[in-house]
């Protein structure tokens, strides 16, 4: 396994999945991870990526001492030289682009490359004193941006090779991973499913689990591996809050009581959630809300079963890394449809703790989920709770309802459906003034958001063709009475966020 040290931001979660992507197992710790437990991880490799804004100052030089290849990217490679007591020059401004760098084949990081490759990174962030013992291996424009100790079998590069768009950046990993580190290209998900599989069932015994089952991606994936290894013992509870999307219910109900046959029992709470959002306006309050009689309605059905031991979440590896990696302010109180309070009897069962979210929808595929859901775009837990702006009624719920299913209708009917990451309907609440058949009405605004992403931290808003907005536009004041007006949202994340509320 390679152990990646985390200085901060999300260039190591690129790196952990490309790394996987080749095969090779890896994890995701801070930065400042103890010792005693990076000698435990027993790791074939390490590497120091990451951006932080602030100085942390030099690296434990310990990392160096215990015989492993180590790899340090950017900052990190800033922070590597120092700690050699080498020194870079930082550019009071960055720049990142691609630029042409002449790399030296007779390192093994570049072996078997180009002699100029084309890299991301700040021309003018390089390193300036090179530390004793290391050589340099790639350089721009006479200045070094690559170097290496090769008997340490340590490097540090200024550029960076994780991110998506760099072609010869995936080849430099995978010269490390395979060239110098010679790791095992082991990691692959058909085996995934057999261990978990096994462990599970080692686990759980005849014991019971129960598992919130929300019909997103996630939340469906473990509890198909897990009913894959416990059967009937698993119970999944459904909860329909009715802030469901169009046929929500009766696409979850198909999949997993028709196909997978599971053991699902679908309540119908829509009543109680809609008595307890009356009148309530602050966006955050609906949230709490909704999360807490979320767990209400969940604990009254885990009253009426017996010995149930475990509970099934459906954590993914950014889950995990973003809890215990970062200190980020949290921008909207993000509750999982599936998420529980900490004071529960049961022990959690997690298989998919390990993996990122391209491997779990793998995973799905390779189980027999359909495209419908393992290509499902994210969807919050609050629901179109969050959707409708102010306060929440029936009446608004069906309207964005019908708006977001006209929506999703029009872009898979135009093949965009696969080209953009998450799209949909939101109600503010606002009514305007408009004409039909020649009478003026005073009705609502649909707003439309259709933006592209790699994980949700940034988006962009899609171009889409004003052709296709103009039919999706028609067809919701069309067919939809209370609906004269619709605009479209051309605001990136930041500084706006993907939902409304
Ligand atoms: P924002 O609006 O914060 O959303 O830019 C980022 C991504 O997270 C989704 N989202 C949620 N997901 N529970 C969830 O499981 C939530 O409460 C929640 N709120 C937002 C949002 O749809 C987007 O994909």
């Amino acid at each position: 396994m390679i152990l990646i040290l985390d200085l901060g931001s999300k260039f190591s979660r690129f790196l952990g999945r490309r790394i996987r992507e080749s095969k090779v197992y890896c994890e995701i710790v801070p930065y400042n991870y103890p010792m005693e437990k990076i000698k435990g991880k027993n790791p074939e490799g390490i590497i120091i990526s990451g951006e932080m804004p602030i100085d942390i100052g030099a690296i434990n030089g310990s990392i160096f001492e215990l015989g492993v290849p180590v790899l340090s990217i950017g900052y990190g490679a800033d922070l590597l030289v120092q700690t050699f007591r080498g020194s870079s020059i930082k550019p009071n401004t960055f720049n990142y682009k691609f630029e042409t760098i002449n790399a030296d084949k007779e390192s093994l990081l570049f072996n078997g490359l180009y002699e100029s490759l084309s890299l991301w990174l700040d021309k003018e962030y390089v390193f300036d004193n090179i530390p004793e013992g290391f050589e340099t291996i790639g350089y721009i424009d006479g200045k070094t941006v690559a170097i290496e100790n090769r008997d340490k079998k340590i490097y540090a590069v200024m550029f960076h090779p994780e991110i998506e768009t760099s072609n010869e950046g995936k080849y430099i990993i995978d010269n490390f991973l395979f060239k110098v580190c010679n790791a095992a290209p082991n990691w692959n998900m058909e085996e995934f499913i057999e261990n978990t599989i096994e462990e599970i069932r080692k686990e759980i015994g005849d014991r019971k689990a129960l598992c919130a089952l929300s019909g997103g991606v996630d939340s469906s994936v473990a509890a198909v591996l897990v009913h894959n290894a416990i059967g009937d013992n698993l119970i999944c509870v459904f909860v329909d809050h009715g802030l469901l999307r169009k046929n929500e219910k009766e696409q979850v109900e198909k999949v997993f009581r028709d196909q997978f046959h599971m053991n699902l029992i679908t309540v119908d709470a829509k009543d109680r959630f809609l008595k307890k959002l009356k009148g309530v306006t602050d966006p955050e309050k609906k949230r709490k809300i909704i999360g807490e009689e979320f767990i209400r309605v969940f604990e009254e059905e885990q009253k009426k079963l017996d010995d149930i031991g475990y509970l099934v979440q459906g954590t993914i590896y950014p889950d995990v890394i973003e809890s215990g990696l970062s200190g980020d302010v949290a921008v909207k109180s993000h509750h999982n449809v599936g998420g529980l309070p900490d004071d529960y009897d049961f022990e959690l069962v997690e298989p998919l703790r390990q993996l990122f979210k391209d491997e779990v929808r793998k995973v799905g595929r390779l189980l027999g989920i359909s495209e419908e859901i393992v290509e499902r775009q994210p969807f919050p837990g609050p629901g179109l709770g969050v959707r409708v702006l102010g306060e929440v009624t029936e009446e608004k719920l069906n309207i964005v309802r019908e708006a977001d299913y006209i929506f999703r209708d029009e872009i898979k009917k135009a093949k965009w459906d696969k080209k953009i990451w998450q799209y949909f309907a939101v109600l503010p609440d606002i009514k305007t003034v408009g004409i039909k058949d020649g009478e003026r009405t005073y009705t609502y605004t649909i707003a439309l958001r259709a933006i592209n992403s790699v994980d949700g931290m940034t988006a962009q808003w899609v171009r889409l063709p004003l052709e296709l907005l103009e039919k999706i536009s028609n067809r919701i004041t069309e067919e939809i009475p209370q609906v004269n007006r619709v605009v479209y949202d051309i605001t990136n994340k930041p500084p706006a966020t993907i939902e409304w509320e």
